[in-house]
């Protein structure tokens, strides 16, 4: 008989034991509850139109944009599955105006979980790949009903994040702290499975990732780093790039943990007033989180994702340049010399 392998609930207590921690049960069970929301959502993104869940709605989202099917039907399995078990204290989705309260008569628990529940989702109709990105705080003690401040706290105090990729195959990949390893959804027995331990991200790359149709919005540093790519080898940066774009995070990301690269969402001339373009509790921290513990590196262009001080609005936007170390260090460079 074919080994089981280690399953993501295995592995997560088995990692909590070793560190001795206290919190194990509980931190587990969260975990399980983000799973099983998860696995909910793989199964529809596979069945696409055959689930009737292409297409969008007549509904916006506060930043505008108009809100697929999908994200408010991934949206709400991230809810119910959370609420289930009484792990959350409270919950923030990418989807709602407002910090979401766990319903009256249903048990709180110790932490707060903030989340993309379909990132990308403009590629739900063309089967192409979408994600969820989530990140955990512990809650602050005896706050029944936290609010948009027990959420907006820097991308340091996180305690996990993670994402799930639902490309060819679905994808769990997660931090708690003391690196980062992928699990793969085995669909026959319904269970992630430990298949990427450890994961790194090469500290050189000559792979980027950027939107180019925004060029002309651009600061100088990124138009410069950008121009010296496109020049390959006969230009300053001395080395042939190529260039990646899938327009969703998850993908990108999931790229450069797999084999380096560089991804960039930078400040631009239409994003600058909202502050960029990419959420920081949804996106920007969870990401950057996964990444440093990978070895990469990930910044704004002026200083750590992690170290943004928060403004107290849950929507609040960030600029980010994340992945191989030594390529978001020399666009660093750049920043400090423009
Ligand atoms: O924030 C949502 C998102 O879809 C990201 O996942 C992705 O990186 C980006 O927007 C794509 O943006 P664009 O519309 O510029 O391709």
């Amino acid at each position: 008989m074919q080994e089981l392998g280690t399953t993501l609930s295995s592995f997560i207590i088995n990692e909590q034991r070793k560190l001795g921690s206290s919190a194990g049960g509980t931190f587990t069970g969260l975990l399980n509850d983000i799973t099983i929301a998860c696995k909910g959502i793989a199964n529809l993104v596979n069945r696409g139109d055959l689930a009737g869940v292409l297409g969008v709605t007549d509904s916006e989202n506060s930043m505008g944009d108009v809100q697929k099917k999908m994200d408010l039907i991934a949206d709400q399995m991230f809810i119910d599955a959370l609420e289930n078990n009484g792990h959350c204290a409270g919950m923030a989705s990418e989807e709602q105006d407002d910090v979401i309260h766990t319903s009256e008569g249903k048990q709180r628990g110790h932490y707060l979980v903030t989340f993309d529940p379909l990132d990308g989702s403009s590629n739900m109709d063309i089967n192409m790949d979408v994600g969820a990105i989530f990140s955990i705080l512990q809650a602050p003690e005896g706050i029944i009903n936290p609010t948009a401040e027990h959420f907006s706290r820097p991308g340091t105090e996180q305690i996990a994040a993670g994402y799930c990729l639902y490309g060819p195959s679905t994808m769990m990949v997660l931090t708690t702290g003391n690196g980062v390893n992928g699990f793969t959804l085995c669909s026959s027995i319904g269970e992630f499975i430990l298949t990427h331990p450890n994961m790194a991200i090469p500290e050189d790359t000559a792979e980027y990732a950027i939107n180019a149709s925004n060029q002309r919005f651009w600061e100088k540093p990124v138009q410069d780093y950008i121009a010296d790519c496109v020049q390959g080898e006969e230009g300053p940066l001395g080395k042939r790039y190529n260039m990646r774009w899938v327009a969703a995070m998850v993908g990108e990301i999931h790229r450069i943990l797999c084999r380096g690269g560089i991804f960039l969402y930078p400040i631009d001339e239409r994003n600058r007033e909202a502050g960029g373009k990419l959420r920081l509790l949804y996106e920007g921290n969870p990401m950057a989180m996964i990444v440093e513990q990978a070895g990469g590196a990930a910044y704004t262009g002026y200083e750590r994702v992690m170290e943004v001080k928060p403004n107290g609005d849950p929507h609040q936007r960030v600029p980010v340049i994340m992945g191989s170390k030594n390529e978001v260090m020399k666009v660093m460079e750049y920043h400090k010399n423009a």
